[in-house]
């Protein structure tokens, strides 16, 4: 028996297939690639990867030879219960002794996310499994050149791997509090997905995890044109002409990398929750009527 046959399904999953076509593209290119990264909970879509996607993953790095960089700094930012947060690691550990010591695997994590949201500072870690000990020896050293540590966020890092525990003082109000922020997080993602989707030429799906909503912008051809003329890609004109009209700042999908003719924004759920009623409804009226300026006397794309 070959030895990948003991491990591997030959049959390629949709998501395999898709995986093997971006590095065949890039290897055709000239590009080595190394190393595969993934976000899950995901920015910008807000999705939520489940075991068997995160085993189709692990195999495809496995079979490609690449590293794995697994950026799980939304692992707390979780918004149904269909797909709770599980860690790259964990599913590895779990693939039996053979995988479970071959892939190369990088995760990591912030003090920026999360419930508490400490973006100002500055603190992360990355924990490597089975990395070899001279590469996390040459990392090691690296890091420790930089003299100057960055005190306070290594206070909050420890906070954040150390929560406060059953019986001491703090818990109870450590418990209601980060509780109270993550189920606000989740009215809002439904608020915001809800939102979109009772828009006219907009479909976002929920937003399962992180902190951000992608909806899909249908825009009708005149607007295309008219973006065109102004000299912006279609969905930059859009987003433009948004902050404009409702303050409202998003990044158009483009920034991304999107399908050809396809358009989006991405804006996140973060808003307090008692605004977020009038800013959908700023954003509604606002594109009813973008749509309505730049949709054809036939109701063209009309939903
Ligand atoms: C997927 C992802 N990883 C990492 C970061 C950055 O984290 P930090 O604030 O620690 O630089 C962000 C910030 O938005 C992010 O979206």
């Amino acid at each position: 028996m070959g030895f990948w046959s003991q491990f591997h399904n030959t049959h390629f999953t949709q998501l395999q297939y898709l995986y093997l076509v971006s590095v065949i593209t890039a290897r055709s290119k000239g590009i080595t690639v190394r190393a595969m990264v993934i976000i899950n909970p995901g920015n910008p879509t807000g999705q939520c990867l489940s075991e068997a996607n995160l085993r189709e993953i692990i195999n495809f790095c496995i079979q490609e030879n690449l590293v794995l960089l697994g950026d799980e700094v939304y692992q707390q930012n979780v918004y149904q219960d269909e797909r709770p947060f599980i860690s790259a690691r964990k599913v590895l550990m779990g693939m039996g002794p053979f995988i479970s010591k071959e892939l190369q695997l990088v995760s990591f994590h912030t003090v920026s996310k999360g419930y508490w949201g400490e973006c100002g500072q500055r603190g992360g870690y990355f924990e490597m499994t089975n990395i070899p000990p001279e590469t996390v020896d040459e990392i090691y050293k690296v890091s420790s050149v930089a003299l100057s540590p960055n005190v306070p966020a290594q206070i909050f890092m420890g906070l954040m791997v150390n929560p406060p525990k059953p019986g001491d003082i703090s818990y109870e109000q450590f418990v209601r509090e980060s509780k109270g922020i993550l189920e606000s997080l989740r009215r809002r993602a439904r608020l915001m997905t809800d939102g979109f989707n009772s828009c006219r030429n907009v479909v976002c799906n929920f937003t399962e995890g992180a902190m951000y909503s992608f909806p899909q912008i249908r825009l009708p051809p005149r607007a295309i044109q008219a973006a065109k003329s102004a000299g912006k890609v279609p969905d930059v004109f859009y987003c433009l002409k948004l902050l404009e009209a409702t303050g409202i700042s998003t990044v158009p999908g483009s920034g991304f990398g999107q399908k050809e003719g396809v358009f989006h924004l991405r804006t996140t759920i973060l808003p307090a929750e008692e605004d977020m009623p009038a800013i959908m409804d700023s954003f509604k009226k606002f594109n009813n009527e973008f749509m309505e300026q730049y949709e054809d006397d036939r109701g063209y794309s009309r939903m």
